[in-house]
């Protein structure tokens, strides 16, 4: 039987007793998994543990600034915050294709994580969220076909030129206990509560070649569709929802002009296992009232679309 004042303990010690005195280090994605293993091994090892937090400039609105808070700030945690964002898109210059992109990304990742981890001269072990199913997807399961179709670069896959040990706490853990012990340890229900998302963060979600100011518009129209999603008691129904920016001007007419502008089209799904899913039947009031929202409020937007294809033949996210 699971009991988790007792699984804290045990965790607690089972950690302390594997790293001893040695320094761990932990990439924090602002995902729950890692979230947790770093709550957990946080309390095991206090400041021995220190969190490298890149910003990649392609994540959600106040991503960055709620990590922080609840890291850095609320439980104590050592954080070195790198904001990463220039070189990114620097990197995402004239690159069209959603593979180079994700590998673009990934390796960034990798090279600046790197770079800061060798800082940390006293760290001996790298600490990841793995949790029970990345185990058995890794050992290959039946996921591994969709690997290939498309490349998962999660904040996982590090190099082995780090020389560093593993540390994985999660490791016997199913998706919604990581939940319950981030809930134990004190982690916010809304960062325990969220939709997953993909490594490659906006910059999958954004098709074709990435550019700021396209990732600013897509922040802003998916804020809006999260926050009407929890206000109509949606945003728990769906498995993950989230917006797409289309680079693809239409024509609109705003009082007496004419608007020539980008597409925003929403996605929101339900599914048990990300392998396949449905489009949730969200009512159309709710769309309305998104739509409404993102085409008043967001220049640069006048035309907004709900995806209501199935997966398979379509995939959650559009790249
Ligand atoms: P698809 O689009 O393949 O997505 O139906 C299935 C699940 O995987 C997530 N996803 C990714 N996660 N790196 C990640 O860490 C990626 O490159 C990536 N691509 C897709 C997607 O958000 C969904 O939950």
């Amino acid at each position: 039987d699971w009991n988790m004042p007792d699984y804290v303990e045990e965790a607690i010690g089972r950690i302390r007793a594997t790293v001893g005195h040695d320094g761990v280090i932990l990439g924090l994605s602002g995902g729950v998994d890692s979230s947790v293993a770093a709550a957990l091994i946080h309390k095991a090892v206090g400041d021995q543990l220190t969190c490298v937090f890149v910003d990649n400039g392609l994540l959600r609105a106040n991503e960055a600034r709620q990590v922080m808070d609840t890291f850095a700030n609320h439980l104590e945690v050592k954080v070195i915050h790198v904001d990463a964002s220039r070189i990114f898109f620097e990197r995402l210059k004239g690159v069209n294709d959603p593979e180079e992109k994700r590998r673009i990304i990934g390796r960034e990742f990798v090279e600046i994580f790197q770079g800061e981890a060798e800082k940390i001269i006293d760290a001996q072990w790298l600490a990841q969220g793995t949790i029970y199913p990345d185990v058995i997807e890794s050992a290959g399961g039946k996921t591994k076909k969709a690997n290939t179709i498309k490349s998962h670069h999660n904040v996982g896959g590090l190099p082995e030129t780090l020389h560093l040990k593993l540390l994985e706490p999660l490791r016997e853990l199913f998706k919604d206990e990581v939940r319950e012990l981030g809930l134990a340890l004190g982690l916010p229900r809304d960062m325990i509560n969220r939709h997953p998302f993909p490594g490659p963060g906006l910059g999958v979600r954004i098709l074709g070649e990435v550019k700021y100011e396209y990732a600013e518009l897509l922040r802003h129209a998916d804020q809006i569709f999260i926050e009407e999603l929890h206000r109509a008691g949606w945003y728990q129904k769906t498995s993950q929802a989230f917006a797409v920016f289309v680079p693809v001007k239409s024509v609109g007419v705003m009082g007496d002009g004419r608007t020539y502008e980008y597409v925003i089209a929403l996605r929101a799904v339900q599914t048990q296992d990300f392998m396949t899913a449905n489009w949730a039947e969200l009512p159309y009031s709710l769309l309305g009232k998104v739509s409404n929202r993102i085409i008043n409020e967001i220049r640069g937007i006048n035309r907004v679309v709900y995806d209501i294809s199935g997966k398979p033949p379509a995939t959650i996210e559009w790249e």
